[in-house]
């Protein structure tokens, strides 16, 4: 059984068609979705659909690219909707310095506010960062981000820094990036580091993992993500199906 570790299914690239696209994702056998929200009205979205599917979780937040949307009112109003029973973290939050969508000042200001705001959740938090290691990793030590766990999504760092993330409480996703050519940093991170401590994820409706890149990404492609994993790591694609369903179980704190 796979775990999706990182949706968006809320995004209008599935407005048409979600139905087909979870019953794919069920035929490719995946037990949960993590949908992850990206401003306020994602997040509501990503709620509203964990009402609906028992697969589904909700993770709500507001992204580097939208945190200047972030007011003082949005605080108080995610902490609301986390307060719903199927939401299990806070994200995604971060820093992105390659976009920029966002001033920097005003991206670490949302970035801290939302780790303040996990903590009195006593959530984890789903990182985003692009461009942004080592400024991510010094608020993450200084805000002390780890003590409720968390997750590196999508991560494209060097295996120092994962180590690091590591030791202060955080996992390591992997996403469709994984699968491409030129992906020789990350697969070496993905063949070093304990599989306990591993997810994966899609990122849909972004980053098609090969052989479909270009295409619309959906939760079922996860499977290319575990079948690489397992050759990086000479497994069996259903053992890293099932560590890496129980990191997430783990790490979300879901518990059946
Ligand atoms: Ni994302």
């Amino acid at each position: 059984m796979l775990i999706d570790s990182h949706a968006h299914l809320q995004d209008e690239a599935f407005q048409n068609d979600l139905p087909q696209v979870l019953q794919r994702a069920k035929e490719a056998g995946l037990e949960k979705i993590i949908c992850i929200g990206y401003d306020y009205e994602s997040s509501a979205e990503a709620v509203k659909l964990s009402r609906k599917y028992p697969q589904i979780y909700a993770v709500v937040g507001v992204h580097p690219h939208d945190a200047k949307t972030l007011k003082d009112e949005t605080i108080a109003d995610l902490h609301k909707l986390a307060r719903e029973p199927k939401v299990v973290a806070i994200g995604e939050i971060g820093l992105d310095f390659y976009r920029n969508l966002s001033p920097r000042d005003v991206q670490e200001k949302a970035f801290i506010a939302q780790i303040k705001l996990a903590q009195e959740l006593y959530k984890p938090i789903v990182i985003h960062d692009r461009d942004a290691h080592q400024e991510v990793f010094s608020i993450i030590k200084k805000e002390k981000a780890g003590r409720s766990e968390g997750v590196l999504h999508c991560y494209s760092g060097h295996l120092p820094l994962a180590i690091d993330l590591m030791k202060e409480g955080f996992y390591i996703s992997f996403a469709g990036p994984l699968t491409y050519k030129n992906a020789k940093k990350t697969v070496e991170v993905a063949g070093k580091i304990p599989l306990d401590r591993i997810l994966i994820e899609t990122d849909c409706p972004y980053l098609s993992p090969e052989p479909l890149r270009g295409k619309r990404n959906e939760p079922a492609n996860v499977s290319y993500v575990a079948a690489k994993l397992a050759a990086i790591r000479n497994k069996s694609p259903e053992e890293i199906a099932y560590l890496t369903a129980r990191n997430a179980k783990q790490v979300f704190r879901i518990n059946d």
